[in-house]
């Protein structure tokens, strides 16, 4: 409703592009430009999605996707919760397989593309020819007067990590990003797993809202009340606002990754909705064929 109270949002930017073209080295690069990494020697775990603060103060909300083709339908699912796709091509190969899937799957969703070609201290990193290779895809770069950035980056050198934040920075103003922080969080989960200790650790990214310690959250056909939020440093939050990726304790199983999560009334409602998921996926399940 047009009464809704909107907050400007970081950018979700979803990294993708063919197996071993850099994505994670490139995450992990650009992980190394928050101002908060690196304070009091906090371990990063390894997570598929994180937030970097950059010194001004604006954030940046990063995806993983991984390369591996059986990963195809979450990438198609990790573009359409994102608002700007991060195209990584290694210099030295080129324009691959999985390189044109996300392109499909970025258009699809009409994402805008940026491009960073990766690997530029190889020598044989040629960007002239994936320009041309994008060409034939009809992602047509700025250089050649069309509109999609494309930036020279080396996540083993961390050359060029700035151009791309700057970049990515610029396509979300053009994009205005808002969402209204004070109503009952949703979004969707990113990865999950069961801790021996810990029980069910869900990563979910929020998308409206914001969600607290305490809330009772329905995620695919998992509930349960939010015992704790954790961010990548593992520091403990008493939030999560729009755009956020967090770790959260206290579902009674594993959800799926793509699977939408949100917060209920009250553990009834939840039992309720939880019982009536599970119902439908056994019938569906059960139905005859051609059904
Ligand atoms: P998948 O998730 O398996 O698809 O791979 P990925 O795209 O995440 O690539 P990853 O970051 O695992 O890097 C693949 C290989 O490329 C590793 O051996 C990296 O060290 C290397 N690599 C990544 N970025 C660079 C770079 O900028 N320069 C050089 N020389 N090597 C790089
Ligand atoms: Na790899
Ligand atoms: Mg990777």
């Amino acid at each position: 409703d047009h009464d809704e109270h909107m907050d400007l949002r970081p950018p979700v930017v979803t990294i993708m592009g063919h197996v071993d073209h850099g994505k994670t080295s490139l995450l992990d690069a650009l992980r190394s430009t928050d101002v908060a990494a690196g304070e009091a020697g906090g371990i990063t775990q390894h997570i598929g999605a994180y937030q970097v603060r950059l010194k001004d103060g604006q954030r940046v909300t990063f995806l993983d996707t991984p390369g591996h083709a059986a990963f195809s339908s979450m990438r198609a699912r990790g573009a359409n919760i994102t608002d700007i796709v991060v195209l990584v091509v290694a210099g030295d190969d080129g324009v691959m397989p999985q390189t044109i899937e996300a392109i499909k799957h970025a258009k699809a969703a009409e994402v805008p593309i940026i491009v960073a070609v990766n690997k530029m201290d190889k020598p044989g990193s040629d960007p002239t020819r994936v320009v041309n290779e994008l060409l034939q895809h009809e992602i047509v770069v700025e250089s050649l007067g069309g509109d999609t950035q494309l930036i020279e980056v080396s996540a083993k050198a961390r050359t060029g990590l700035d151009n791309l934040l700057e970049a990515i920075l610029l396509q979300a103003e053009v994009l205005d990003l808002k969402a209204n922080p004070d109503r009952s969080a949703d979004g969707v989960v990113i990865e999950a797993k069961l801790d021996k200790g810990r029980g069910a650790v869900s990563t979910v990214l929020v998308n409206r809202g914001t969600l607290k310690r305490g809330d009772i959250v329905v995620a695919g056909s998992q509930w349960g009340k939010v015992r704790a939020l954790l961010n990548e440093r593992n520091e403990q939050l008493q939030e999560a606002g729009p755009a956020t990726p967090v770790e959260i304790l206290g579902l009674d199983g594993v959800p799926s990754p793509g699977d939408a999560f949100a917060v209920v009334e009250n553990e009834a409602r939840a039992r309720e909705l939880t019982e009536y998921r599970i119902r439908l996926k056994r019938e569906k399940s059960m139905a005859p064929v051609g059904a």
